[in-house]
């Protein structure tokens, strides 16, 4: 990718986009109920902390139970491997678990909801939580996982997820969970790349009324396993009679045999360093192979902690529910780390927001008394289109403030969301982050600042956000530019697994001068456009990198190109993202062919399956379009803009530097044509 032809891109989507926002643009402010019991209300916080920085971090540790308490707020004098805490020790799973146990051992931890209705629904108090994750941490221990082993999980949205991720925090194991909905091969990269000899998956789970078969995909995925691994299978089908008769190989055991074995087995938390690794986070990059984000565990629990209270306004006494999956990093900070390093009950969903029908996630609001809601814009677009008689039909009372995240949210569908699921009367937080960043870094601290439906908001306080251009310079308000971040933040990113040099180069070669040791000469780059108003309220304009984002997921288009590319038959392959009703951006894939081969439907069906071998059913091509030839410079470089406009049915922007101008022509009529 150029840099510049990139941001030419973001100057003008930017511009568009910025008209058509302030037309529409308006000031909320937050209702003077949920000012009255905000967790921060107090505006001063945004100077307290950028004079008291980096000491005003301790507010993010206090919340934090510590062994040993930390020697120093921030080591910055290596950058970029910034460490926060240092000195200090800690277990997440006792932060988690143990310390909520006298005043809340008999309060809902988890509220698990199974996708068929009403059949199977659990609750787990504090104590039955802390309960059966010392019973599998004893069995994963006696199964001989030591501290620093990397346990994979490859599982969906059921208990025993977040129980194996606290069972190997309370072990020192750090855990890297590779989302369900990814294929075999995606599991058997992430496992190879992390060297992760133990994995816990399970029979399988509900979609929309089916059982799906889980363990055949994990059975496939550790055959392109390079070691010897050892399986820990739950059995989730198994009760209702949907099991697929699965035999467990010899180095698989069964999740309740294991727990039955170890029944009231207590494993004292292992003391962990702030610094020490509590997992991993496999997550798409601009190359073909997915990087392993390493969150450690003072910064990382302090970082979702914080922000839990702060910006998701969380209380003990809550019934919050966050409707990410756990595969993903928002299901880690806040369904499983925030909100348990909180005290409070945080809910669980297996299935999908339409099954059995459109109403359910209203209803199981409704039922639970949910005080909180954080899901995605793209479940936001959908639940627009869909109608408000659905949520009409359910008291969301309870509700007291919503969140969003995963990829910018459009005015309209903001407000539909503060108007038909809040009634005006909760705060919208529309929070801008990252798999690298950990937690929650640009948005509204919902009891302090008006809301700006479209801009994420400013940075959270003690944070130095900051739009530049190509040359590092400040941009003028209103102006599209990049989105950096100057200063280091406790649940930042510590490197990449095994791989020091392209942490520096994706996020800090940009804008660094990466042969200084002065922390200031250090700007992190998320790879984002961004555009700030003179209240300094930040619009994120998107990705600028050959990453796409899809219904708020990450995918690398280089390997989806490589997962093309693959087949039999394809020459070469260009994906790009176009503009998507509900998913926000979608895939489209444009192909040629090798010689002795054409584009038939056979081998846009054989496409369209590599690349959910390769990847999974989220990167599934929109459209695969045939083509003899690809938009080229004469340098040979693949013209990915003019395919953006084509697969937007937007005019074309300028061939004049293509060697094969008249391809993009014929490529439009083709893409139309179908
Ligand atoms: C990318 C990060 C953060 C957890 C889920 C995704 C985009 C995220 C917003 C937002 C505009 C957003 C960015 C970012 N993004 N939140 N509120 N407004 N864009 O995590 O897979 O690491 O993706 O999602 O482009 O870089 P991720």
């Amino acid at each position: 990718m150029s840099m510049s032809v990139e941001y030419d891109r973001i100057m003008t989507e930017g511009d568009n986009q910025l008209e058509a926002r302030l037309a529409e643009q308006e000031v909320f402010e937050p209702s003077k109920s949920f000012v009255e019991q905000a967790n921060v209300s107090d505006p001063e916080i945004y100077e307290e902390f950028e004079e008291n920085w980096p000491e005003c971090w301790e507010a993010a540790a206090d919340l934090l139970e510590w062994e040993t308490d930390y020697d120093q707020v921030l080591d910055d004098s290596d950058p970029p491997f910034y460490e926060w805490f240092t000195g200090g020790e800690l277990n997440a799973s006792a932060n988690c678990l143990d310390r909520h146990l006298d005043e809340r051992g008999d309060e809902a931890a988890i509220e698990w909801v199974g996708e068929p209705v009403d059949e199977d629904d659990r609750t787990y108090t504090y104590e039955e939580l802390h309960r059966e994750v010392n019973e599998f941490a004893a069995a994963l221990r006696e199964r001989g996982v030591e501290e620093d082993d990397v346990v994979t999980m490859y599982m969906p949205m059921i208990p025993e997820l977040p129980i194996a991720m606290l069972a190997c925090a309370r072990i020192g194991a750090p855990h890297s969970v590779v989302f369900a909905g990814f294929s075999a091969d995606a599991l058997a990269t992430r496992m190879n790349s992390a060297e992760s000899e133990y994995l816990v998956t399970c029979d399988g789970y509900y979609r929309r009324g089916d059982p799906l078969d889980h363990l055949d995909k994990a059975n496939q995925g550790l055959a392109g396993v390079e070691h010897d691994t050892t399986t820990v299978v739950v059995d989730r089908l198994g009760p209702n009679g949907d099991d697929f008769g699965h035999d467990l190989g010899g180095d698989q055991v069964d999740y309740g045999d294991l727990v039955a074995e170890h029944e009231g087995a207590e494993v004292e938390p292992v003391t962990r360093d702030a610094e020490d690794m509590l997992f991993l986070m496999y997550t798409s990059g601009t190359t073909g192979k997915p990087k392993g984000v390493k969150h450690t565990t003072g910064g990382y629990l302090s970082w979702a902690s914080w922000t839990s209270q702060s910006v998701l306004d969380i209380e003990p006494d809550d019934t919050y529910f966050c409707s990410a999956d756990i595969g993903w990093i928002t299901g880690h900070s806040y369904i499983v780390y925030g909100p348990l390093s909180l005290g409070t009950t945080t809910m669980m969903y297996e299935g999908t927001p339409d099954h059995p029908e459109r109403d359910r996630l209203w209803e199981i609001i409704e039922e639970y008394e949910a005080t909180q809601l954080y899901t995605a814009p793209t479940a936001i677009r959908a639940f627009m289109k869909w109608g408000e008689e659905f949520p009409d039909r359910h008291d969301l009372s309870s509700l007291r403030l919503l969140g969003t995240v995963g990829e910018p949210i459009n005015p309209r569908a903001w407000k539909w969301y503060y108007r038909h699921i809040g009634d005006e009367e909760c705060p919208v937080v529309d929070t801008w982050w990252q798999t690298e960043t950990g937690g929650m870094m640009v948005t509204t601290l919902p009891g302090v600042k008006d809301m700006k439906p479209g801009a994420a908001g400013p940075a959270l306080p003690g944070l130095d956000v900051q739009i530049l251009d190509t040359f590092g310079d400040e941009v003028e308000p209103g102006k599209a530019g990049y989105l950096t971040v100057q200063k280091p933040w406790p649940g930042m990113l510590r490197t990449l697994y095994n791989n020091d040099e392209r942490y520096i180069d994706e996020y800090w070669a940009e804008y660094s001068d990466t042969g200084s040791d002065d922390p200031d000469d250090w700007v992190y780059f998320p790879e984002d456009g961004a555009k700030i108003d003179d209240d300094g309220y930040i619009t994120v304009l998107g990705r600028v990198d050959d990453v796409l984002n899809v219904s708020g997921h990450r995918l690398g288009t280089m390997e989806i190109e490589s997962a093309i590319v693959g087949v039999e038959g394809v020459a070469e392959a260009a994906v790009v993202g176009g503009n998507h009703d509900i998913k926000g951006e979608a895939v489209y894939a444009y192909v040629t062919t090798e010689d002795g081969y054409e584009g038939t439907d056979e081998l846009r069906e054989a496409i369209v399956a590599g690349v959910e071998d390769a990847i999974g059913p989220i990167a599934r091509p929109e459209q695969v379009v045939f083509t003899p030839d690809l938009p080229k410079t004469r340098s040979g470089k693949i013209m990915r803009r003019l395919l953006e406009n084509i697969a937007d049915g937007e005019e074309l922007g300028n061939t004049s530097t293509l060697r094969n101008p008249d391809i993009v022509e014929e490529i439009q009529q083709k893409a139309n044509a179908e």
